[in-house]
């Protein structure tokens, strides 16, 4: 080809250019005629390539401008402020939580500014959190993660499996947080990730052994270990097989901040037995224990949770050196609860008046009615979960029958309609009359 055109000119510099064979046209359009000169397409190349450098480095100092916005911006009394409009009580839990996410944006701002530069590296935060079911542990994350606006994403520890066993492998938990941030790498390494569940990947023969054997258990602990430290974690895309070509994502955790959680059943149980060995316990063993009596004794135990618990529970010393913030949750009482219905900005009661007002109906639980919601809740024994579906009960068949006219009307739901299933009450509100 190159030798069918003898006389060709640069299209860029208008330079003739010589051609001896066609490796020396990279660019040539013979219908045209637009052909670029090599020494053009090294220029192009290097102004391209400063660019390139140029736009890099403006992202990392786009980054430490950002951490710096974001730091300014969520000072640990103002990431509380917003927990306490969604989080009724727990406020050891808000606290701890709004520091430690407050000193990972430091820590990841400090490392940004002084990497490489030979300054010792501030260790990570994680954090492992625990409190009995119901208690609030995902909507904390999950009201903070939108504060921070900053992707989040929760993986069940109990389905993770050591690699080579039937089941997800620990990579998983990156790959979902990969998701959640749109499938952009660089803020997946800046999101957090919450293992659910952590206590059931515990070691069975810590103290909460039970007769069935460990399936791999501490082989998964190891794995996430890895992930804890901050490794280069590699994964497929969702639904791909691994196998050697598929293409792989690699994202690093150094960044990313992780928090374990759950029940920790029991673990009360191991701070007692470490407390009452020192001093003489607080009323464990007393004959007669009302349900008040217990929630306060377990409350005072589970905030003396100290590693050494941990590793009695069933988890490996690493993981528990790579989870220096111990963070504990109450167990909510009726009060708590009673609280949680009303007082939340998206708390359940609110949400019920949203939709029925869609109906022109105007929704009201009276003071008994909520009580005893909050009792039942009680007896359910799964804290503030149970409070929406105790609701829902009461009002599936007004939900059901309501839409089929769009009379306006006022609803009462009574102390009866809880404690006895009678139907709320219903009154037609008139409609003013016309002229
Ligand atoms: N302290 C709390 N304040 C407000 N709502 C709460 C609280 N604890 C639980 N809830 C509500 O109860 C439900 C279950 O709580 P969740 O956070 O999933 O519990 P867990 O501690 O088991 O993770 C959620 O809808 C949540 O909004
Ligand atoms: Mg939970």
């Amino acid at each position: 080809m190159a030798a069918n055109s003898p006389r060709l000119t640069c299209s860029l510099c208008h330079r003739k250019i010589k051609v001896d064979s066609q490796y020396d046209m990279p660019i040539y359009d013979p219908n045209s005629g637009f052909a670029i000169c090599n020494s053009c397409i090294r220029e192009v190349n290097r102004v391209l390539d400063e660019h390139d450098a140029h736009s890099e480095n403006s992202k990392k100092k786009d980054f430490a401008t950002s951490l710096g916005e974001i730091i300014a911006k969520n000072k640990p009394h103002i990431i509380k402020q917003y927990l306490d409009e969604y989080i009724i009580e727990q406020e050891r839990a808000k606290k701890i939580i709004s520091v430690a996410v407050y000193n990972h944006y430091k820590r990841m701002k400090y490392l940004t500014e002084n990497s490489g530069t030979g300054e010792p590296d501030l260790e990570k935060s994680n954090v492992i959190m625990m409190g009995p079911t119901g208690c609030g542990k995902n909507a904390l994350l999950s009201h903070l993660s939108r504060l921070l606006d900053i992707p989040f994403a929760v993986t069940d520890a109990s389905s993770l499996t050591e690699a080579g066993f039937v089941g997800a492998d620990v990579e998983v938990a990156v790959r979902n947080l990969y998701y959640a941030a749109g499938r952009d790498i660089k803020k997946t390494e800046r999101g957090i990730i919450y293992l659910d569940e952590f206590d059931k990947i515990a070691r069975k023969s810590g103290a909460n052994n039970s007769i069935t054997a460990d399936p791999g258990h501490e082989g998964v602990q190891q794995g996430l270990l890895k992930m804890l430290e901050g490794s280069l974690v590699e994964f497929t895309e969702r639904g791909q097989r691994k196998h050697p070509e598929a293409p792989t994502i690699k994202v690093d955790t150094t960044n990313i901040l992780f928090i374990v959680g759950g029940a920790f059943v029991g673990i009360e149980k191991i701070v007692a037995k470490r407390v009452k060995s020192g001093e003489v316990s607080i009323g464990f063993g007393a004959e007669v224990q009302t349900k008040q009596d217990t929630d306060k004794e377990f409350n005072e135990l589970i905030h003396q949770v100290r590693p050494e618990d941990l590793m009695e529970y069933g988890i490996i010393p690493e993981i528990v050196g790579r989870l220096p913030v111990i963070c504990t949750l109450e167990s909510l009482d009726e009060n708590a609860l009673l609280r949680i219905l009303t007082e939340p900005k998206n708390a359940p009661v609110t949400q019920y008046q949203k939709l029925m007002a869609m109906d022109h109906v105007q929704l009201e639980f009276e003071e008994g009615a909520l009580r005893a919601i909050a009792k039942k809740a009680i007896e359910r024994k799964t804290g503030a979960r149970s409070l929406r579906g105790i609701i829902e009960d009461v009002m599936l068949d007004l939900m059901f029958d309501i839409p089929k006219d769009n009379s306006p009307r006022k609803i009462v739901v009574t102390e009866a309609c809880i404690t006895e299933g009678a139907s709320p009450e219903v009154i037609e509100i008139p409609l003013p009359a016309a002229g």
